[in-house]
């Protein structure tokens, strides 16, 4: 049997990754009149359904609002002016408005992902969904391309000026940075964190962020009749080994005290999602860019990982934007400092978060375990402690351009 035929065509910004980083890219670069290409492995069902974190930094929303794609963040969306700190039995309130005056919303990742694939049908882009055998090569050249085999079986090259990795965690664009040029920091932690979601009305109106002497928890929302929940496990917890009552149980002793209720309900959804803080610098090499998951992971506590992703992509538009329609390609050198600059805020942000916050096993535990509980007790107490929490927690205001 003779290969089949590839068609040939040109673009100006190869995407590979449709997820919410290449998608929102494509949905910018539009905007701009900057022709591109996403291609994803996954099909758009198997996106749609992956459930990841719901909590939209003020900058992302406002990212979102700015583009026109904001409609129904503000309708189904939950805005929430703070959180709440527990420990020791307690419940302490970190009230961003009154701090900062910003809110950050609840809104899963999944919908920021269905509202960017719909604009981008409805705006006639070019998104390939459930490819297979993704190759790009010549990303020092000045035109890469990109090939692949379309969920047609049409197999497709195209020539691209700059090509994009928004390909999340297990990138392949990442390994195109030559080994002499990519350093990689990679950190791991003794905990994971088990996640449900249960048909159960609201426990609480914000998130609850708990530690105790059980180990983490959060009480997330997603509806008026569906929860997100997580506690604190080990990273080789097998999730089929937990009941709904002995996880209750669990989040119950995790975040009692003060009268506070649980509300329970059927558990829908168990997985256990390991912890990792990861980055790989520089973010770009000749013209390949790395966005979001990519370029960086964050272990999930403050919820920063769809947030740095969007920012990473707003800053990368804006140089694109430059250097395709002023001819200023000085601006692409800019990407990766600006990029890491917040990147490696929000990976010390996670890290903070997520150290305070579990509990350790072993011959410190009962020490730290205490001591956590002083950091935690000096935070609330003050006020700039809050405000140092809910600068990070809301997010930064982008790093600056130019020189
Ligand atoms: C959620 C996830 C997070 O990691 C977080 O910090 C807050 C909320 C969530 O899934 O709702």
């Amino acid at each position: 049997m003779s290969a089949p035929e590839v068609t040939r065509s040109r673009t100006t910004v190869g995407i590979v990754g449709g997820g919410p980083a290449g998608l929102m890219l494509s949905h910018l670069l539009d905007r701009s009149g900057i022709e591109s290409v996403v291609l994803d492995l996954r099909t758009r069902d198997q996106i749609e359904n992956t459930h990841r974190a719901g909590i939209l930094e003020a900058g992302s929303v406002d990212l979102l609002v700015d583009s026109g794609v904001g409609d129904r963040v503000h309708r189904d969306g939950h805005r929430h002016e703070g959180i709440e700190l527990r420990f020791d039995g307690h419940g302490h309130r970190v009230d961003f408005e009154a701090l900062v005056g910003e809110s950050v919303w609840l809104y899963p990742q999944t919908d920021v992902f269905i509202d960017l694939a719909d604009a981008r049908e409805r705006d006639g882009g070019t998104v390939h969904f459930g490819i297979t055998d993704p190759t790009v090569e010549g990303v020092t050249t000045a035109a890469p391309t990109v090939s692949f085999t379309d969920a047609e079986g049409q197999r497709h090259e195209v020539t691209c000026d700059y090509v994009v990795g928004a390909d999340g965690s297990r990138s392949m664009c990442r390994h195109l940075v030559p080994d002499d040029v990519a350093v990689h920091h990679f950190r791991e932690y003794p905990f994971a964190w088990f996640g449900i979601m249960a048909e159960a009305p609201m426990s609480a109106p914000e998130l609850i962020y708990a530690h105790s002497a059980h180990g983490f928890a959060l009480i997330s929302q997603r509806t008026e009749t569906l929860q997100r929940m997580y506690f604190q496990c080990d990273p080789y917890e097998d999730p089929s080994a937990w009941s709904d009552e002995r996880i209750w149980e669990r989040l119950a002793l995790c975040t009692e005290g003060d009268g506070f209720t649980l509300h329970q309900g059927p558990i829908t959804e168990k997985v256990v999602l390991r912890f990792r803080s990861f980055v790989a610098e520089p973010m770009r090499h000749g013209n390949l860019f790395l966005a979001g998951d990519a370029a960086h992971t964050v272990p999930p506590t403050g919820a920063k990982g769809l947030n740095l992703a969007l920012m990473d992509v707003k800053v990368l538009h804006e140089v694109l934007e430059r250097a395709i329609r002023s001819g200023e390609t000085s601006a692409l050198d800019e990407y990766s400092p600006r990029a890491l600059e917040r990147v490696w805020k929000a990976q010390h942000f996670s890290y903070w978060m997520s150290t305070m916050l579990h509990t350790m096993s072993g011959e410190y535990s009962a020490f730290d375990t205490r001591r956590q509980v002083g950091e935690l007790t000096t935070l609330v107490g003050s006020e700039a402690g809050r405000r140092y929490l809910a600068e990070g927690y809301t997010g930064w205001p982008a790093p600056r351009g130019g020189a």
